[in-house]
Order: structure tokens, then C-alpha cells, then sequence
């Protein structure tokens, strides 16, 4: 499929067909696209978590308005927002920036105090959560659309209830946050339509 077709074949996909599980290739290829995205000094701020386990998916959709989509679709990813490894001092960020450097000692030491310099302007946790997921939702769009490219229905989903979504995956929020849950699966309804405004109403030019 082409990009194009792609944009209009992807839409919030409400329901899923359970019975009609993805590729194993096709969903490789969904997780890679999301690997490969774009993020802010290079952090990949990400983890994915799959979850299979259908106990584990009746638990998360509680937590998340009930919405069929967590039990209906074929998988469903967990995207998590890295927070205490952003931390400049961070053992992450030194081994992202030696192998971004090609553990090139001097090159690392500018990146590191580029990025401490870029650091100091969140103030808090909730800050560094902002712009962590920011990057995360780089990586979800990546993977709706490499999804969409192959047939395959996503649902970006942000409706949850944190601290009882915290609580069922078991997470400690001062590590790692939610940023969305993203179930892909197949279609059972008609595609609901794209509503926007247009592009008249949202460019400027100077
Ligand atoms: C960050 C984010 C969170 C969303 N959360 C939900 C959700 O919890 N449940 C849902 O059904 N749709 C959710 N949506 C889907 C939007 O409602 C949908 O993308 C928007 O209405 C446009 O419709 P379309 O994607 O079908 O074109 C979310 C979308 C985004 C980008």
C-alpha cells in the first residue's frame, strides 16, 4: 500500500476481529518501525512491552475504560516512557551517546554537556514525562503507519486510569510511565471517517 492510501486506511480502529491474528513477519516489521524512529539527542526514550498473557489483557482493560480494543486486537503493545535513565548522569544516556560517538571520549563529552545544558530546563519529573512521551508518540505514528502499509488496524489509546494501570503492570512510575497502549489487530466494522478541519483552516505562511 502506498503511503498516501495508507494515511486513509488508518483510522482509530474501535473493535477488532480476535479471531484473525497478525504475521509474525508483519509484526516484526511493526515493532522495527517504531525502533527506527526519529528522538530528541537520539535517546530512543522508549520500551515496548508485548502483551499475550489474556489474564494480564482483561486487567489492563480495566484500567482502561473497559475499551474492547485491549482484548479484542492481536497484540498489543505497551509503550513506556523513560524517566529515570534520562537523567544526564545516567548510565543509559552514557552508553546512548558512546554508541551513538563510536565511544569517541571527546565527542561524548559534548554531547553530554549539550544534552545536561538541554536537560536543565525541566523542572520536575512531570516535565521530563512530557518529553519523554513526546518521543514515544514518534515511535507509536511509525508503527500505525508501517501497520496501516500492511493491512493492519491500530487505536492509539491514552484512556486510562494511571495508578491502576501502574498497578497492574507493576511498574514504578519514578523509572518508567505509560505513554500509550497500542493494540493492532483487523477491522470487523466499517472505517469511521477522517473528520479535519482543513488545511486552510491550520497553515500560515510568513
Ligand atoms: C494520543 C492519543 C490517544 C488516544 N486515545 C484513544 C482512546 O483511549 N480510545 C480511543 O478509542 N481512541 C483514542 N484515540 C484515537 C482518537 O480519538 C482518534 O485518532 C481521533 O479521533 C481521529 O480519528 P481517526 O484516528 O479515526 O482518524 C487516541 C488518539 C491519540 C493520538
Amino acid at each position: 500500500m502506498e503511503f498516501k492510501e495508507a494515511l486513509a486506511f488508518r483510522h482509530a480502529c474501535k473493535v477488532f476481529d480476535e479471531y484473525k491474528i497478525i504475521e509474525e513477519d508483519d509484526f516484526s516489521a511493526i515493532l522495527e518501525a517504531g525502533r527506527l524512529a526519529p528522538s530528541s539527542f537520539g535517546l530512543e526514550h522508549w520500551e515496548f512491552e508485548i502483551i499475550r498473557d489474556k489474564e494480564l489483557r482483561a486487567k489492563i482493560r480495566k484500567a482502561c475504560w473497559d475499551q474492547i480494543q485491549i482484548t479484542s486486537a492481536s497484540e498489543l503493545i505497551v509503550i513506556y516512557a523513560k524517566i529515570a535513565d534520562l537523567d544526564p548522569k545516567s548510565d543509559y544516556v552514557k552508553s546512548s551517546f558512546a554508541r551513538k560517538t563510536h565511544h569517541d571520549a571527546a565527542a561524548i563529552e559534548a554531547y553530554t554537556n549539550a544534552f545536561a545544558g538541554f536537560f536543565a530546563r525541566f523542572k520536575d519529573e512531570r516535565d521530563v514525562y512530557g518529553w519523554s512521551k513526546a518521543q514515544c508518540f514518534l515511535a507509536a505514528q511509525n508503527m500505525m503507519m508501517q501497520a496501516a502499509i500492511l493491512g493492519i488496524d491500530s487505536c492509539a489509546i491514552e484512556g486510562y486510569i494511571e495508578s491502576e494501570l501502574n498497578e497492574v503492570l507493576g511498574i514504578d512510575p519514578s523509572k518508567k510511565r505509560v505513554a500509550m497502549l497500542l493494540p493492532f489487530g483487523y477491522r470487523i466494522k466499517e472505517q469511521s471517517p477522517q473528520i479535519r478541519q482543513s488545511l486552510h483552516d491550520i497553515v500560515r505562511y510568513r
